[in-house]
């Protein structure tokens, strides 16, 4: 008998253009995973946006944007089933049965909530614009929906979304222990990801810190962002005779470190190591470190640039795939959500539009 297919899923936030950072903490491995024996499920969590989100005229053509980036890269609409959270309002039916039995003391130990609320004591006359809001508060419950509705049973996230993982698990099992066995207690997964530093050698690569390497920039482009990447301090020894990133990289200066990380990543290792061997006798390389990183991120980007300008790649077609696509998730959703109004006891909807 062939095996049980797991099923997958995970959403992204649309947060308009996609960085490597984004690439390569979750789009990479969402398309390695698609190419096993699961059921995918990728959504664009565009209601989830709505918390955070101060601009809202290209919102829907951001989104939509997001989406062609991600078939550029290498996520099929054939092998996956790709679509945006708002075609699937069920999820928003579902959210409101569940948050009639999730309690409020829960929720507002989400460090989501409390990281807000934190910031809005510092600064009472509002956070970004955006009000403490229901949703926000309410957000995990969201979530809790979105991967209760299609029954997965895996959900792939990052560190940043593993409470948020761990409250949907507890939502679902408190809704069975009241109710009977009804929905589909998930697991995590761990993720193939890695945190990329940003350019500027901080941490985290990210949209709001601005220091980010895109996945459609030019060549241009690319030459200029590395090129400006800080590298003022001569190599000081590295203490080590091993070429392992995760060794070598600490002992280098954040921005450098950065560099070599995307070498790393991008380029073959017999180049990185060559580098790494400059570094640590200490030559003057890092003009030419930077000109190949250059090289080797234009190498990464032109086909994805390609890809997303391709026809075949449209707004239409993307947009007539997310259609496909909704109407595929839809039946499976509903029968969730019938499922859970008739153990809470309201009873199957009369009538459904
Ligand atoms: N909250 C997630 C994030 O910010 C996105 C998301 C929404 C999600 N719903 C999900 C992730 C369900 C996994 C499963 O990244």
């Amino acid at each position: 008998m062939a095996e049980k297919k797991g099923i997958i899923l995970s959403g992204i936030r649309p947060t308009g253009r996609l960085h490597y950072g984004n690439y390569f903490g979750a789009i990479k491995s969402f398309i390695e995973l698609q190419e096993g024996d699961n059921i995918c499920y990728y959504f664009i969590a565009d209601y989830h946006a709505l918390t955070t989100i101060t601009e809202r005229e290209d919102f829907y053509q951001q989104t939509i944007d997001m989406l062609r980036t991600y078939v550029a890269c290498g996520l099929d609409p054939e092998k996956s089933v790709i679509y945006r959270q708002s075609d699937l309002p069920c999820t928003a039916e579902l959210t409101l049965l569940l948050g009639m039995i999730t309690n409020i003391g829960f929720l507002a130990r989400g460090t989501t909530y409390k990281d807000k609320m934190g910031k809005l004591e510092e600064a009472p006359g509002g956070v970004e614009g955006n009000p403490l809001s229901y949703g926000l508060l309410g957000y995990p419950v969201l979530m809790a929906a979105d991967i209760l509705i299609v029954r997965a049973n895996k959900v792939p996230v990052g560190d940043d979304q593993r409470q948020h993982l761990e409250m949907a698990i507890d939502i679902a099992q408190r809704f069975n222990s009241r109710f009977g066995e009804t929905l589909t207690v998930p697991e995590g997964m761990p993720r193939n990801a890695l945190r990329l530093p940003g350019l500027d050698g901080s941490a985290k690569m990210g949209k709001s810190e601005n220091n980010t390497l895109d996945l459609l920039d030019d060549a241009k482009t690319v030459l200029r962002k590395i090129k400006a990447v800080e590298t003022t301090t001569d190599p000081e020894p590295l203490n080590t005779d091993s070429d392992d990133p995760d060794d070598v990289i600490p002992r280098m200066p954040n921005s450098v470190g950065a560099l070599y990380r995307l070498l790393n990543l991008l380029a073959p290792e017999e180049v990185y190591r060559d580098f790494v061997g400059k570094y640590r006798r200490g030559e003057k390389f890092y003009g030419t470190l930077k000109t190949t990183l250059a090289e080797h991120v234009s190498a990464f980007n032109a086909p994805i640039i390609e890809k997303y300008n391709d026809p075949g790649n449209s707004q239409k077609t993307v947009e007539d795939f997310l259609r496909e696509n909704a109407k595929r998730v839809t039946p499976v959703a509903l029968e969730t959500v019938e499922a859970v109004r008739q153990a809470i006891g309201i009873g199957h909807s009369l009538y459904r539009a």
